[in-house]
């Protein structure tokens, strides 16, 4: 039995709506006045705010939660949260005993409550799924930095194949328009320069306005332009069919909105992506770049991959990576198949071995890499304006971030959280140089 916590830690693995969630558990927890630990060694309750979307991600919590046992052989108290805690529900703790607390993503505004629950004796656990109602119950936004997540849409109706995040986040739903303008406002007010508005398919986000009409994401970002002391807007994750052209035109007339898109694409090859169920195919997603650059000729562009997927051939992969060769990606992310339980991709026939898969990635990478060096050199010369993130590793020098979503490495006096105009001039695979000007 654990005494009621003082100090907390909170741990989040995966996408950024963990990262989102994990900070809004932090602000929940302050509130009910405990403080947080520095150290994962020092906090009283631990949260682990886990991530499923491949294997090797899910087991990572077991080994984590090992290792929270301390010299004495007592625990702190464990909270599971997250994609595995709405996944695996009560199995966690018939596999992990010392977990006192399991917690979904859309349940966690009960996280008090069941912490005061396990401090009796008892195990919590909660993985509902009522739709938004958490956001009503949590706590207003702090000081999160110069750049903030702001999470607008949650869950998915697409349905890949080989994905688990329908299961664990549940239906596509989108926060009301005026709660969404609201928190934007109360982290601009906290200190946000920036804002990246959150969705596992974000551009499917839909709401109607204090006038009554209603709009996508493109309308919210028009609205968000309007508040003065915020210099930036930028959405992740997209998806290919819920890229309207309002969407894209805003990339043309929004000047807050940063030429920058994240939209996966997973394979290059039609007979994959229909294997995939993701409903475009390789051509109807170039075409939608081709409007995107219309709009925007300078945006960078970045996508995840997944490599041996059940039945990829060595042509089918060919097409991968002829696709990247013809987009010139700024970045992207590239993961090998992890079959994922309850999925229909888990029992589908010919799974590509572990060495091809291997094989693929490296070769798949080392492309990226050229495509992410070149992109970056296209930048140089470029003078423009960045947003200081943080200090680097040298004295005086800062890292900011670029509207192209590159580190940008300099020497300046300039706060953490200020806009600075500079130059690039010099570029690598993961950053550029910069000098101000
Ligand atoms: N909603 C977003 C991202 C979902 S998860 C989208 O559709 O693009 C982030 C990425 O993880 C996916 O884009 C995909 O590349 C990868 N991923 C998802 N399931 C996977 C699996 N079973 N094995 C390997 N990679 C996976
Ligand atoms: Fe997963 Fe596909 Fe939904 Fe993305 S669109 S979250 S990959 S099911
Ligand atoms: Fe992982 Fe859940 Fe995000 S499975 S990628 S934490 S939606």
């Amino acid at each position: 039995m654990n005494a009621p916590p003082r100090s907390f830690h909170v741990k989040s693995f995966g996408c950024q709506m963990n990262a989102y969630d994990g900070t809004r558990m932090a602000e929940l927890l302050e509130a009910e006045g405990l403080t947080a630990a520095a150290e994962i060694g020092d906090a009283d309750l631990v949260v682990l705010n886990t991530c499923h979307i491949r294997e090797r991600a899910a087991e990572k919590v077991y080994s984590d939660i090992g290792r929270l046992k301390r010299a004495d052989g007592s625990t702190p108290m464990i909270a599971v949260a997250g994609c595995v805690a709405q996944a695996e529900g009560a199995e966690i703790p018939r596999r992990a005993p010392s977990v006192d607390i399991v917690v979904g993503p859309q349940a966690y505004h009960r996280l008090p409550a069941m912490v005061a629950e396990a401090a009796t004796g008892r195990r919590a656990l909660d993985t509902d799924m009522p739709a938004l109602s958490k956001f009503q119950q949590l706590p207003a936004r702090r000081r999160q930095g110069p750049s903030a997540f702001l999470t607008v849409q949650e869950g998915c109706d697409k349905f890949c194949t080989y994905c688990v995040v329908p299961y664990t986040r549940g239906a596509e739903v989108s926060r009301r328009w005026t709660q969404v303008v609201d928190e934007a406002r109360a982290l601009v007010d906290a200190g946000a320069r920036e804002i990246t508005l959150l969705g596992q398919n974000v551009n499917a986000w839909t709401g109607t306005d204090a006038a009554g009409r209603s709009g996508g994401l493109d309308r919210l970002i028009a609205e968000l332009d309007r508040l003065p002391a915020l210099e930036r807007i930028r959405y992740t994750t997209s998806h290919p069919n819920d890229m309207t052209q309002g969407l894209i035109d805003a990339h043309r007339d929004v000047e807050k909105l940063m030429p920058f898109l994240h939209l996966p694409v997973q394979a290059g090859s039609d007979r994959i992506l229909k294997a995939m169920n993701r409903s475009h195919t390789r051509d109807s997603y170039l075409r939608i770049l081709d409007r995107v650059r219309a709009a925007r000729p300078d945006i960078a562009v970045s996508g995840d991959f997944i490599v041996g997927f059940p039945g990829e051939t060595d042509a089918d992969f060919e097409q991968t990576l002829d696709l990247v060769r013809q987009v010139g990606h700024a970045q992207a992310f590239s993961f090998k198949y992890s079959p994922r339980p309850g999925t229909p991709a888990a029992t589908m026939a010919d799974p590509v071995p572990e060495s091809v898969m291997d094989a693929r990635l490296h070769m798949l990478q080392a492309l990226i890499w050229e495509q992410a060096t070149a992109f970056n050199q296209t930048t140089v010369g470029r003078r423009t304006r960045i947003l200081i993130e943080r200090n680097g590793r040298k004295p005086g020098q800062r890292i900011g971030k670029s509207p192209w979503l590159q580190s940008v490495h300099l020497e300046t006096d300039a706060p953490i959280g200020a806009m600075v105009d500079v130059a690039i001039v010099s570029a690598g695979p993961n950053s550029v140089g910069g000098a101000a000007v």
